[in-house]
C-alpha cells in the first residue's frame, strides 16, 4: 500500500491518542451509561488501538488505562467457538493501489495470475449460519473472529434465512453473509421507535446490529441476509471458484448480494468501483465500498491469511465523508498524568452515518496549527472505522470577532499550573499538564482507578462511579486508604452499607475483594502507581530488578539507586526521569511508601532452570483458544522458556492457533517445530514435571 508507516514517534503519539479517547469512552459507556459513538465505532477505535499495539509491541508496554477496561462482555448471549475463525478484511482507499494489491497476490501466485470476483461491501453486521444436513441449527455473529454469539432464536425469524436448505445439501456447512436492514425499513423503524417514545437508531447498519442481539422483537424489525462466503464445511474440495459458490448458494435457497462480477486487471476493478460508487444511492441498502477477491478457490489457498485477514481479498471503501458544522466551544478534559486534553464541542451533526457533537483536538499544538477558534465552521471527517476529526476550517464563515483560542495555563480541575515540559519523548513536550499530581481530582480519581484496574491490583467492585464517591465523601484519598476502607468505615457515621449504591452485600463483597490484595504481586504494586513511563513492561524490569518493595522505594528515592537503573535492560531515560520526578516529590512519595505499609508485596516467581523448556524460545501466533496471550507468555516463561515476538533459526517451538500467517509460514520455512494449542499445552504439563534428564 502507499499509506507510509508510521515512524515509532508517531506511532506513539497515536497510541496515546486512541489510548485517550479509549478511555473517554470507557467511562462514558460505562459509568453514565451516555454513549457517544456507536459500539461499532468504538470496536474499531479498540481495533485500531490493539492493532497498533500488535505492529508496536513497544508500545503495549506503555501504561495506558485504556488496556484496563476489556471489551463489555456480553453474558446474554451463549459463546460459539468458531473451528474456522471468521476473518475480516484489509482496506485500501486509494484507486492506485489496486494494482499493488493485484501485484502482491500476482507474486503470492508467482505470476500465474488469477481472475477476480467484484462484490458490493454490505455495511451491515456478519453472521455465520451452521446447516447440519440442511437444517439450520444455529445462527451466530462475529464476536471477536475466534469465538461468536449465539443468536439463533433472532435469526431464525429472519425471512431471508432459510430454516432449511433447498435440495442435497452437505451434511454441514457453516454459511457467512452479512445481515443488514434497508435504508427503507430502517427509515419506518425510526418512524414506529419515534411514535412510541424510544430511541431511535443512527443507521441502518446500528439498527441491524441492536435488532440481532435484542430479544424476541426481532420479528418487528425487518432484517436482510447476503451470503458471501463459508466457514466450516464436510464436504470441501467439490467447488473450485467463489462465482461457483455463489451459484450453489443461490441453488440452496441462499440470497446472495446482486452486483457480483467476475473482473481481470487493475482497470477492470477500478471500472468495478467507479460503477458501484455511482449506482451507491440507488442500491436499497448501504455499502461502505467493495470487496475484490480472487475468484479461483485452490489459489486462495496458496494465498493464505496474514494476521486476521484473507491475502486473496480486501475492500475498496468509499472515500471518508466531510461535513461541515460549527465548533461551539473547546472544553479541557484532564487525563490521569494531568495531560490536558482540549474536546470541541460541535453542533450536532450526521457524519458517515453517526451523529458527532464531540471530536477530539488532540493536543494545544494542534489548535494552533490549524488556528481553530471557537465560532468557526469546521470540516469534520469521518474515514471508515475512524473516530471523526477536524481536519480544517471555513474561513470565509470566520465571526468578524472572533479571537485566537488561548490554552489554559492553569489546570481546570484543581487550579495549579498547567506546564510543557520538555521531556523526553512523548509527542516532544506537546503536551500541557496539570502540576497539581495527586492534589488534583482528577488526577487523583483516575490514578486510583488505575490502581484498581485489572492489570495492576485488579481489585473488584471499585468502577468509576464507586472511586469517585469514595473520593468526593473523603473516604479515599490515596491508594493506602483503599486498604484502609474498612476501619474507617466502621467509625463512620454515615458507613457505606447506608449510601445509595452500596447494599450490605455489595459492601461486604467489596472489603472481601480488597482484603483478599493485602498480598498482591510486586509489579502490579509498582505498576499500579500509575507512574508515568512505568508501564507492566518497566513496572516488571523494576521488580525483577529490586526483589522487594522496600528495596525499590528506597533505590526509586536515592539518586544513586536511580543512577543504578541506567544498567537494568530496558529501563529508558524517559521512565528514569519519571521515576526520578515522582520521588522527588515528596507528596507522591509519601503515596508510593505508603501503600507499602498496607499491602505486602509477593515477589517475582523466579523462572525455573531445570524443566525440558527451561531455556528455549518460543512463539505463540494466530489465535489462542484456551488462553489468552499473556497467560501463555506468563506460563512459558514460569518455566523458564524465553518467548518471542518472531521467528528465526534460533526459535524452538511455533505454537499456531486459528488465522496464524507470516510465523507459520517462516517456521516451516526454517523447520521449526510447529505445534497445535493443545500440543503445547501438554507439552508443558510434562515439562512441569519431568525435569531434564531424568
Ligand atoms: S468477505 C474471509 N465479503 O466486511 C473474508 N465481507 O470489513 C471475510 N462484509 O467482517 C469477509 N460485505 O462483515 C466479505 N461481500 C463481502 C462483504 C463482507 C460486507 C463485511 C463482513 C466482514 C467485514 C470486513
Amino acid at each position: 500500500m502507499s499509506v507510509a508507516p508510521l515512524s515509532f514517534e508517531e506511532a506513539k503519539a497515536e497510541h496515546a491518542r486512541l489510548g485517550a479517547e479509549l478511555t473517554r469512552h470507557d467511562a462514558l459507556y460505562h459509568g453514565e451509561d451516555a454513549p457517544l459513538i456507536t459500539d461499532e465505532a468504538y470496536d474499531a477505535l479498540r481495533r485500531s488501538f490493539n492493532a497498533l499495539e500488535a505492529t508496536y509491541p513497544e508500545l503495549a508496554k506503555v501504561s495506558s488505562p485504556a488496556r484496563a477496561v476489556g471489551a463489555p462482555a456480553s453474558s446474554a448471549f451463549e459463546p460459539v467457538p468458531y473451528a474456522v475463525p471468521m476473518l475480516s478484511l484489509g482496506n485500501l482507499f486509494a484507486e492506485s493501489e489496486v494494482a499493488e494489491f493485484l501485484g502482491r497476490i500476482d507474486r503470492g501466485l508467482r505470476h500465474q495470475s488469477s481472475e477476480m470476483v467484484g462484490e458490493l461491501k454490505i455495511d451491515g453486521l456478519s453472521l455465520s449460519l451452521r446447516y447440519e444436513h440442511g437444517l439450520l441449527v444455529r445462527a451466530s455473529t462475529r464476536g471477536d473472529g475466534s469465538i461468536g454469539e449465539d443468536v439463533t432464536a433472532n435469526a431464525r425469524t429472519i425471512a431471508d434465512i432459510p430454516h432449511q436448505l433447498v435440495g442435497p445439501a452437505p451434511e454441514l456447512l457453516e454459511v457467512r453473509g452479512e445481515a443488514f436492514m434497508t435504508r427503507a425499513d430502517f427509515e419506518a423503524l425510526n418512524a414506529q421507535q419515534e411514535a412510541a417514545g424510544k430511541k431511535t437508531f443512527a443507521n441502518p447498519r446500528n439498527a441491524a446490529a441492536g435488532s440481532i442481539r435484542q430479544s424476541r422483537e426481532v420479528t418487528k424489525r425487518p432484517l436482510r441476509f447476503f451470503a458471501y462466503s463459508w466457514g466450516e464445511v464436510s464436504e470441501d474440495g467439490l467447488l473450485a471458484t467463489h462465482l461457483d459458490m455463489v451459484r450453489s448458494f443461490r441453488a440452496l435457497g441462499l440470497p446472495t448480494a446482486p452486483e457480483t462480477y467476475r473482473l481481470v486487471g487493475a482497470e477492470q476493478l477500478i471500472g468495478y468501483y467507479r460503477h458501484i460508487a455511482k449506482a451507491r444511492a440507488t442500491l436499497p441498502f448501504d455499502i461502505d465500498g467493495v470487496v475484490y477477491k480472487v475468484n479461483d478457490l485452490a489459489a486462495r489457498e496458496v494465498l493464505g491469511f496474514v494476521s486476521r485477514a484473507p491475502r486473496w481479498a480486501i475492500a475498496h471503501k468509499f472515500p471518508a465523508e466531510q461535513v461541515t458544522t460549527i465548533l461551539r466551544d473547546i472544553e479541557i478534559q484532564v487525563g490521569r498524568t494531568g495531560a490536558l486534553t482540549p474536546v470541541a464541542r460541535l453542533e450536532p451533526v450526521i457524519v458517515g452515518g453517526v451523529e458527532v457533537s464531540n471530536a477530539t483536538l488532540h493536543n494545544e499544538a494542534e489548535i494552533q496549527r490549524k488556528d481553530l477558534r471557537v465560532g468557526d465552521t469546521v470540516v469534520l471527517q469521518r474515514a471508515g472505522d475512524v473516530i471523526p476529526q477536524i481536519v480544517d476550517r471555513v474561513l470565509e464563515h470566520r465571526p468578524a470577532d472572533s479571537k485566537p483560542y488561548v490554552f489554559p495555563t492553569r489546570c481546570p480541575v484543581c487550579g495549579s499550573a498547567a506546564e510543557r515540559e520538555a521531556d523526553v519523548g512523548d509527542q516532544g513536550g506537546a503536551v500541557r499538564r496539570c502540576t497539581g499530581g495527586l492534589l488534583c481530582e482528577a488526577q487523583a480519581v483516575e490514578g486510583l482507578l488505575h490502581l484498581v484496574s485489572r492489570e495492576a491490583l485488579d481489585i473488584d467492585g471499585l468502577g468509576e462511579k464507586q472511586v469517585s464517591f469514595l473520593f468526593e465523601t473523603g473516604r479515599i484519598r490515596t491508594p493506602a486508604d483503599i486498604f484502609r476502607l474498612e476501619a474507617t468505615d466502621a467509625a463512620r457515621e454515615d458507613p457505606l452499607h447506608r449510601c445509595e449504591g452500596f447494599g450490605a452485600v455489595s459492601v461486604r463483597k467489596l472489603f472481601d475483594s480488597i482484603a483478599s490484595k493485602r498480598r498482591s504481586p510486586l509489579e502490579r504494586m509498582i505498576y499500579g502507581l500509575g507512574i508515568r513511563h512505568v508501564g507492566r513492561t518497566n513496572a516488571l524490569r523494576l521488580a525483577r530488578h529490586f526483589g522487594s518493595y522496600q528495596a525499590f522505594i528506597d533505590g526509586a528515592s536515592s539518586s544513586e539507586g536511580r543512577a543504578r537503573l541506567y544498567g537494568v535492560e530496558g529501563v529508558g531515560d524517559a521512565a528514569i526521569s519519571s521515576l526520578s520526578r515522582y520521588f522527588s516529590d515528596p507528596a507522591s512519595a509519601a503515596i508510593a511508601i505508603d501503600l507499602g505499609n498496607v499491602v505486602e508485596a509477593i515477589p517475582l516467581k523466579v523462572a525455573r532452570t531445570d524443566t525440558a523448556i527451561s531455556g528455549k524460545t518460543v512463539v505463540f501466533t494466530g489465535t489462542l483458544q484456551r488462553m489468552t496471550r499473556d497467560q501463555a507468555k506468563a506460563g512459558a516463561e514460569e518455566l523458564g522458556a524465553k518467548v518471542s515476538g518472531s521467528v528465526s533459526k534460533k526459535t524452538s517451538y511455533v505454537v499456531a492457533g486459528p488465522g496464524a500467517g507470516d510465523k507459520l509460514e517462516k517456521a516451516e520455512a526454517l523447520g521449526v517445530t510447529v505445534l497445535t494449542e493443545d500440543a503445547w499445552l501438554a507439552l508443558i504439563a510434562d515439562a512441569s514435571t519431568a525435569t531434564e534428564g531424568s
